[in-house]
């Protein structure tokens, strides 16, 4: 499931990363990448050991921590360190599929779920769509300055090129308390169907019920 979390940074937040990121050293992005992926892989990005790096991803992390959206379609169990990365005029990530297991201080992050957080506004660049493929096809996705798509780590996926302008991005793996993707989105839509219930019924007594229901398939689910 393609998950759309919208302002997870503010425009102005996403403009002030994009100065300090600016102003770091980028470095090619093939050096984070396997083989197969290197061979499709023409963009920039900046080591996760960067001062710049480490402060904007950890905010970030905040600000996702602080998300209700992002806690509940996510839930998220560990969180590799955001990176970032940039693709110029011409620049491109061709399709490819995201490693499975990441090596990050303290643990091994397991890519249950890819995130791309946008921080250039769409109007600043043309092409650049983050293209996913799923089992109901072909997603192409450009979101506002501050907005994160997540979406499943085992889908292929590409950057089209960019043909104006430049797209700067964080992207980031993470391992969810969930493994399976269809049995978060069951919780997902569990969850969404609660809320909503709740708006409209709040004193009713199957509300009780249901977040049981809810909070017991978590207890059957969860791996921590
Ligand atoms: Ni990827």
């Amino acid at each position: 499931m393609l998950v759309h979390i919208p302002a997870v940074l503010t425009p102005e937040q996403a403009a002030q990363c994009r100065r300090a990121l600016d102003e770091a050293q980028w470095v090619d992005g093939r050096n984070s990448a396997g083989p197969a992926a290197a061979r499709v892989k023409n963009n920039q990005e900046i080591p996760t050991s960067h001062p710049v790096a480490q402060h904007w991803g950890q905010n970030i992390l905040n600000a996702l921590g602080a998300s209700p959206m992002f806690i509940a379609t996510a839930l998220p169990l560990r969180i590799a360190p955001p990176m970032f990365n940039r693709y110029l005029v011409g620049e491109t990530y061709g399709t490819h599929n995201d490693a499975a297991l990441f090596n990050t201080p303290g643990a091994v992050v397991r890519a249950d779920l890819s995130a791309t957080l946008f921080l250039t506004p769409p109007g600043e660049y043309d092409g650049g769509e983050l293209t996913i493929e799923d089992i109901y096809g072909e997603h192409r996705v450009k979101l506002a300055a501050g907005d994160l798509i997540l979406y499943p780590a085992w889908s292929q996926h590409r950057v089209q090129p960019v043909t104006r302008g430049a797209r700067i991005s964080s992207f980031m793996w993470l391992q969810s308390m969930i493994r399976d993707d269809e049995k978060r989105s069951l919780l997902v839509d569990l969850d969404r169907a609660r809320a909503k219930l709740n708006r409209a019924a709040p004193d009713n007594p199957g509300m009780v019920q249901m977040l049981g229901v809810y909070h017991n398939l978590l207890r059957m689910w969860a791996e921590t």
